[in-house]
């Protein structure tokens, strides 16, 4: 039978210490010793029996067919890929008070059998959170325990689809470490991830992460688990957007988007109308209405821009829901292309809604608002605006246009700005006589 050890493992060499130390040895990295489990004994619960192995050629695997468990939250199923795939684990991945245990709770109620380990809150917590939404939970088993070892022995008895609520609070009497730390953490996932494929029972894991990334959390459980899902949003704004990071059974550009209201998390069927909802038919300069594609789903969603005079050495640039260098990239095309003297002035850009865009789509969007504030002139009425913007002010194809069309004379936008009546950033300017 193993003996059981523990030691503490460098991740960046990997060399291996009895006893934890600052700085690792080997490689004279700060901070990098972990302590692991390297052995288990025959006693534990995911003992390790070693088995005759057998070698197979590619081509004599049988493909088999996947039955995917449908949890009936369309928009929640649109980004696993079509439903949960048994054995699969989730990372359910976000910022405290988002509402991660919310939307398990919703999607658990859809689910036939749930268990649902919680060490954060107490069953009475969460009894009151099923109240608030309307939940029964007749199909879910609830167990306010943080030990893993516990946690596998109970599930294996009950679930055909088990919630860890967090994964952050679980230990293993086997390690020393606090709750939270990289080896507590990393091991109890390793242990769940077993238990998830011997016995093709699907596990969702919910993590927090912190704005700066998280020492001990999602970020080391990423490549352990099939798929990571962030949940994100505008804490004080209802919107709330799943979002696939990593997908071993879909693709990940896809989107679900719920609204969180006082009765819990609401599918969106239709975003756009509820990114556009502040944005009215005023007439204020420094906004702007773009189209962008969040997976296969075309979003309109609204910019707004103010360009101030700055009393700083250095002005401020600062985007909330656009990344922060494309935003110092086209502030610098707009001052070469345009001739802007936006050296003395703080720009300030802001997604409405908390949706956060990637896409170089929304480039010509986030210079035309910059440009309507700066000059003081609002654009057209009804104007939807798409493009990307190259360093000489060139205005770029961006995928699917007619979709984006389409999906902006459905909500009455008449005007579109972009690469198919405008090459660059000038012409658009003069042509509109902004
Ligand atoms: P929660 O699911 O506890 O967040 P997490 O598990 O990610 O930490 O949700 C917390 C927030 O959601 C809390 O601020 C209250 C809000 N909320 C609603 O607005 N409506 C509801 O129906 C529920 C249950 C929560
Ligand atoms: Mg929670």
């Amino acid at each position: 039978m193993a003996k059981q050890r523990t030691v503490f493992i460098c991740q960046q060499c990997g060399t291996e210490s009895p006893k934890w130390m600052g700085r690792c040895p080997n490689c004279s990295e700060w901070n990098s010793l972990v302590e692991t489990v390297v052995a288990t004994t025959g006693r534990g619960p995911e003992a390790k029996i070693i088995e005759p192995v057998l070698l197979q050629k590619l081509s004599q695997i049988k493909s088999a067919c996947i039955q995917r468990v449908q949890t009936n939250v369309k928009e929640f199923d649109r980004v696993l890929g079509g439903g949960i795939v048994p054995g699969s684990i989730i990372l359910i991945a976000g910022e405290p008070g988002i509402g991660k245990s919310t939307l398990m709770l919703q999607i658990a109620n859809k689910l036939s059998s749930v268990f649902y380990a919680s060490g954060e809150e107490s069953s009475q917590q969460i009894k009151l959170r099923a109240i608030r939404l309307g939940i029964k939970g007749e199909n879910i088993t609830l167990l306010a325990n943080t030990d893993v070892d516990a946690i596998i022995s109970q599930i294996r008895q009950v679930a055909t689809v088990a919630v860890i609520d967090s994964i952050q609070t679980l230990t293993t009497a086997d390690l020393a470490g606090m709750a939270g730390s990289v080896g507590q953490v990393k091991e109890c996932a390793a242990r769940l991830q077993a238990l998830a494929k011997s016995s093709g029972l699907p596990i969702f894991l919910i993590g927090h992460v912190t704005k700066e990334g998280a020492i001990a959390g999602p970020k080391v459980l990423e490549h352990i688990v099939d798929t990571v899902i962030y949940f994100e949003g505008d804490r004080y704004g209802s919107a709330r957007l799943c979002r696939a990071t990593k997908n071993r059974f879909g693709a990940t550009d896809e989107v679900g988007v719920f609204q969180m209201t006082d009765r819990g998390l609401m599918e969106v069927e239709n975003p756009s109308e509820l990114f556009l909802q502040t944005s009215g038919k005023s007439k204020e300069p420094g906004r702007a209405i773009v189209c962008t594609l969040e997976g296969t789903r075309p979003i309109l969603a609204e910019i707004q821009a103010l360009v101030v005079p700055t009393q700083l050495a250095i002005p401020r640039r600062i985007g909330q829901g656009i990344d922060y260098n494309r935003l110092q990239v086209i502030t610098a095309i707009l001052s070469k292309s345009l001739r802007l003297p936006l050296a003395g002035f703080d720009i300030y850009v802001n997604v409405v809604g908390g949706l956060r865009i990637d896409e170089p789509a929304a480039d010509l969007a986030v210079a035309l608002a910059i440009y309507s504030s700066f000059k003081n002139l609002p654009l057209p009425p009804k104007t939807v605006v798409f493009g990307e913007l190259g360093l000489l002010g060139e205005i770029r194809q961006v995928s699917q246009a007619a979709k984006r069309m389409k999906e902006a004379r459905r909500l009455g936008f008449s005007t579109v700005i972009s690469s198919e009546r405008f090459s660059s950033l000038s012409q658009v300017v003069k042509t509109l006589t902004l």
